[in-house]
């Protein structure tokens, strides 16, 4: 039976150390014990999806290392189709180095492994599960030539998380396919050619100058921005003191892609969405903190 999500996009082994503070250039901290958590922009986005109820398949690639096997049985464990997840040979899989501070927040670097072999033909040999997901999520960590072909292959609403934020911009021909961008106030700015973080005023002008028909920015504890041509509406956060907030954007899209399956529009949708973002930031690590709907409405109400 075909999925309601197709996800494409990375699987990562995070390794993790709480610091204090991030390292400034040229500067060495020490940290805690090191912990190696399931991750990935894209498996983390499907693990979100799963845990909120829905059928979910996901289309990427690990190596054929130990780091692989764990990824794959963490996506098999949450019920997620892996049939198009390739074991690549001889290549290392995805890695993340994730410092995260004492204020919750972090610093990553990633190396995509086998990541980065993700090719137009995977995505052509997962055509059946793209044309018949209710929804498509993609994010950046794989290459865009993989991505691009995902989005035409993609039968229902498509979702972009542009993370991280190519230094170029995202093609004219994929921002077309894209049914709604959710980029966070960085990324946006990068997106639009400006430095810096921009603020949410600011954020509603960029949005609209791009040519695809929906842009939702993640505001971090202030919740999201839903922008189309005839809304821009605010959804504030809940209220939370944040214990690490890795993958809660990621936890923001799975969630989103969720309410879009279920059918709610996209400013009901992006109220559901800052409620499981913030239930992720209270719990530590990537897929170790991503919640049940159960679990959302104990942490956040
Ligand atoms: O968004 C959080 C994720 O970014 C981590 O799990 C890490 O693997 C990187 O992909």
């Amino acid at each position: 039976m075909s999925a309601e999500i197709a996800v494409v996009g990375s699987a990562n082994l995070d390794l993790v150390t709480e610091v204090a503070r991030v390292p400034l250039v040229g500067e060495t901290v020490l940290g805690g014990d090191l912990r190696r958590v399931p991750g990935g922009k894209g498996a983390n986005q499907a693990v979100v999806a799963a845990r909120l109820g829905r059928s979910v398949a996901m289309i990427g690639r690990v190596g054929d290392d130990e780091a692989g096997a764990v990824l794959l049985n963490a996506l098999s464990r949450d019920g997620i189709d892996t049939s198009h997840l390739v074991v690549t040979q001889g290549v290392p899989s995805g890695v993340a180095l994730i410092s995260v501070q004492a204020d919750g927040d972090n610093a990553i670097v990633v190396s995509p492994g086998a990541n980065s072999r993700l090719g137009p033909a995977d995505i052509t040999n997962a055509g059946v599960a793209l044309s018949s997901a209710a929804v498509t999520l993609l994010q950046l960590e794989v290459p865009i030539e993989a991505v691009l072909a995902a989005a035409r292959l993609a039968g229902g609403k498509v979702i972009l998380n542009p993370a991280p934020a190519p230094p170029d911009g995202l093609p004219l021909d994929l921002l077309a396919q894209v049914d709604v961008l959710v980029p966070n106030q960085t990324e946006l700015a990068e997106l639009c050619g400006v430095s810096g973080a921009v603020d949410p005023v600011r954020a509603v002008g960029l949005a609209r100058d791009l040519p695809c028909d929906a842009v939702v920015v993640t505001l971090g504890a202030e919740g999201a921005l839903v922008v189309d041509s005839d809304t821009v509406e605010h959804v504030p956060a809940p209220v939370v003191v944040p214990v690490d907030t890795t993958a809660a954007g990621d936890s923001f899209c799975g969630a989103l892609a969720d309410a879009l399956v279920e059918g709610r529009n996209l400013v009901d949708a992006a109220r559901w969405a800052v409620r499981v973002g913030a239930a992720t930031t209270l719990r530590a690590g990537a897929q170790t903190s991503l919640p049940t709907a159960a679990e959302v409405k104990t942490l956040v109400g």
